[in-house]
């Protein structure tokens, strides 16, 4: 049995979906209140009911009562965790689900005998990061590492879908132009939450994840000001760009997504993936193949 926190989101919907496909026994946990039917109309969660038509066992809980993952972990071999407060808010902060939530659920599997823990970070974390998500994910990965349970740790890089939908698309639809912070010229590993997803599949019978770390980029990095270039090119025209100062809010995203656009300029991270990608199997996701089928389908502009 694989235990998903976080099958209502993106990645752990996606990931939900390809197990029950392979034939896995996929338990989810699911929380009463969650906004997963709403944000799914935009693409971006995966209601409960559609993982439970397709298989997958429902079971109550949240990571923020310690009490309610016992059940939720027992019986389960392998439990898999995409969970995160990022698109939630209210009660779920980042210190309630990223930090202490996450180390809720790691203290559930280890007690209930649970032998592998999957977690999902993020490339560039840090236990001294100024942006406290990076700094929750970073002392997670070593509280996990010292659980004593097999652990693997995904460490994606930005995900296209979500960012490049949010900070190009969303304007593309408003015909505004689009906002960047700085000058838009720090380069990220952005990648496909489709490659993410296939890792995390891999990940659970695959013996190189075993007690490891699996960074996971694209075939090449790019700064925001490259990824609206590129965008321009599949519309068939350039975008405008609005350049705002570090730190300035940036319009028509959360404020969560603001800030982390003003962090994103404050560093690189360049993933080398020929070598993951040859281990795994996995091909990583182009960000021109990305855009071509995501700007086609995926944003219609209102002009
Ligand atoms: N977005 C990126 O660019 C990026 C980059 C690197 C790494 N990551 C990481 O990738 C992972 C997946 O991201 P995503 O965008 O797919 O996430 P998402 O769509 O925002 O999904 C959030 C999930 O977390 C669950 N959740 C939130 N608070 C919870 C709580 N207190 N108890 C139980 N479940 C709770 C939600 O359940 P409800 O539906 O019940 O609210 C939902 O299933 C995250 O760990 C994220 O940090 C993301």
């Amino acid at each position: 049995m694989i235990l998903i926190a976080g099958a209502t989101g993106l990645l752990g919907g996606i990931v939900a979906y390809q197990l029950l496909e392979k034939g896995e026994d996929v338990r989810i946990l699911i929380r009463h209140d969650s906004p997963a039917a709403e944000l799914a109309k935009q693409g971006l969660a995966t209601p409960a009911q559609m993982l439970i038509n397709n298989g997958a066992r429902p079971i109550y809980g949240d990571l923020k009562d310690a009490a309610s993952l016992d059940a939720a972990c027992s019986g389960v071999e392998t439990v898999i965790t995409t969970a995160n407060s990022i698109m939630r808010g209210g009660p779920d902060t980042i210190e309630s689900v990223d930090l202490n939530g996450t180390k809720n659920l790691i203290d559930a599997a280890r007690t209930a005998g649970v032998k592998h823990f999957i977690y999902t970070s993020a490339a560039g974390v840090d236990i001294n990061h100024p942006n406290p998500f990076f700094q929750a994910k970073a002392t997670c990965e070593a509280y996990l590492a010292q659980s004593g349970m097999v652990y693997t740790i995904l460490k994606p890089g930005v995900f296209m879908e979500i960012w490049i939908g949010a900070v190009v698309g969303m304007p593309l639809q408003a015909a505004q132009p689009v906002t960047l912070v700085g000058q838009g010229d720090h380069k990220h590993a952005f990648v496909s939450v489709q490659d993410v997803a296939a890792y995390a599949v891999k990940a659970v019978d695959h013996p190189a994840a075993r007690n490891a770390a699996i960074l996971i980029g694209a075939p090449r990095a790019y700064s925001w000001t490259e990824i609206v270039e590129v965008v321009g090119q599949v519309m068939g025209h350039p975008l405008p760009i609005n350049y705002v100062s570090i730190g300035e809010r940036v319009p028509l995203i959360m404020e969560e997504m603001s800030q982390l656009l003003t962090t994103m300029e404050t560093y690189e991270d360049k993933i080398d993936m020929a070598q993951t990608a040859a281990i795994y199997g996995v091909e990583p996701t182009p960000l021109t193949k990305f855009a071509a089928r995501f700007f086609k389908v995926g944003v219609q502009p209102s002009n």
